[in-house]
């Protein structure tokens, strides 16, 4: 044998080799084990520590489903009709390649960039989610106080818990949009615009993909209605959440704070207030009554993206609403190319739906958003801690994608493009 031949080749010249020396063995003494002791007193804050011990958002979510009760755990993780839309964008992500490049300097990596002629420290933005305060009694403040800290934009929406003025107030600071639905009463939607306009919103953003609710299976199986009715399922969850049902009743009441509603499911509210009849005539209008950037969230096509652009949008956000409202719909990530020819080149074009880690964003900058918008990872972090939930939501995101960009051998977010990403078939 060739291997034998070259033992024994080594052997004749030297004698036999000589012992492997970490074979040897001895009675391990005190120094040899104080060596690897990192023994720490627990920590008092034990809720907090399971927080930050949440390694992914992915962690974040399973924390989650445990300290909330299932019917709003299952309010945010779920979407419409067979879930099939979300379940294709998170695919698509996966199914994204890196090509790194090497031998580059990526001592200082820069992921500063500009949102609608707004600087933000990091590529995403903080979306519109309604109702937070049902997700985690802190809700959209403590949202806005982590976008502050960390100079993040957050988008308020028309059906938060917190009013526009009471989140300039509690966050005085901080870089905020205000997500509008255009309500079948003009005047009132003429009334919200000029409240925001004077709390001082950087931007407007309307949602134009819900002229009805999506058919959201999980809430009709669960009997979900905002705010929470006390039903005999209720009350037995209490006993599982009872830290979720003691904020609830011992803080301000969950309340819409932009609209006031007589109670009930998601879909009968969305029926009585919004406006089915929406056109692009009423972009138009919006362009009239607003004289700051207006983002449309919800195109779904080039086509339409090229309409409302041309009715005066400085932004579009390719969106399906994260999967919540028409089932099937297309996945943004895909359809980002194409729209980014069919718009002029100063209407910035963002996207969200399905991101749940840093590498996603890097990934959907490569293929040319501008910046890519973020919901269910940070409410998963608000429901599994709060605002210390929504830190940790943000710390994760921000390591990965300036570990993406070291490793991709990109410096600056401005530097990511098309040639350094792939889609596999599988
Ligand atoms: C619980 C929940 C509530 C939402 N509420 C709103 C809303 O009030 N207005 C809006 O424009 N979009 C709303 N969205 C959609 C988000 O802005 C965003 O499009 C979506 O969450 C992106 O997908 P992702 O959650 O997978 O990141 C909501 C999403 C969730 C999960």
């Amino acid at each position: 044998m060739a291997a034998d031949r070259v033992r024994n080749a080594a052997e004749s010249e030297s004698g036999p080799l000589p012992q492997n020396p970490f074979k040897l063995r001895h009675v391990p003494k005190w120094n040899d084990v104080s060596d690897f002791l990192s023994i720490r007193a627990p920590r008092l804050d034990y809720s907090r520590a399971r927080v930050e011990a949440c390694a992914d958002i992915w962690d974040l979510r399973k924390l989650a489903r445990r300290r909330t009760p299932l019917a709003v755990f299952d309010y945010v993780d779920g979407s419409a009709a067979s879930e099939i839309t979300l379940a294709r964008q998170r695919d698509l992500y996966s199914r994204i390649e890196f090509e790194p490049r090497v031998l580059v300097d990526v001592a200082n990596v820069k992921t500063r960039t500009t949102i609608l002629g707004v600087e933000s420290d990091w590529p995403f933005v903080f979306g519109p989610t309604g109702f937070t305060r049902m997700m985690n009694h802190e809700g959209e403040v403590a949202v806005g106080r982590v976008a502050a800290r960390h100079g993040v934009h957050f988008a308020l929406s028309t059906l938060g818990t917190t009013s526009p003025e009471e989140l300039r107030r509690a966050v005085p600071g901080g870089r905020k949009m205000f997500q509008l639905y255009i309500w079948r009463d003009r005047a009132f939607s003429r009334e919200l615009l000029a409240r925001v306009k004077e709390s001082g919103y950087d931007a407007l953003i309307l949602t134009v993909d819900t002229p009805v609710a999506g058919q959201r299976l999980r809430d009709v199986r669960n009997g979900f209605s905002i705010p929470p009715r006390l039903t005999i399922k209720t009350l037995m969850d209490m006993s599982l959440h009872p830290a979720w049902w003691f904020n609830l009743l011992t803080t301000p009441p969950l309340e819409f704070a932009s609209l006031s509603s007589t109670g009930g499911t998601v879909a009968e509210l969305i029926g009585q207030v919004f406006d089915p009849q929406l056109t692009m005539a009423d972009v138009e209008w919006l362009r009239s009554e607003w004289d700051g950037p207006i983002v449309i969230k919800g195109v779904q096509s080039s086509s339409d993206a090229a309409r409302v652009a041309a009715a005066g949008a400085d932004a579009v956000l390719l969106s399906n609403h994260g999967g919540r409202q028409l089932d099937r719909a297309p996945v943004p990530l895909e359809i980002l190319p194409g729209v980014l020819e069919a718009v002029p080149e100063n209407v910035e074009v963002f996207i969200d739906g399905g991101v749940m880690s840093g590498g996603d964003i890097v990934a959907g900058l490569c293929m040319g958003a501008k910046a890519v918008f973020v919901g269910r990872a940070y409410l998963y972090g608000i429901m599994a801690g709060g605002e210390a939930g929504v830190e940790q939501t943000m710390k994760i995101l921000a390591k990965d994608i300036t570990t993406q960009m070291v490793l991709l051998g990109v410096d600056d977010v401005s530097k990511l493009d098309r040639s350094m990403v792939r889609v596999r078939e599988r």
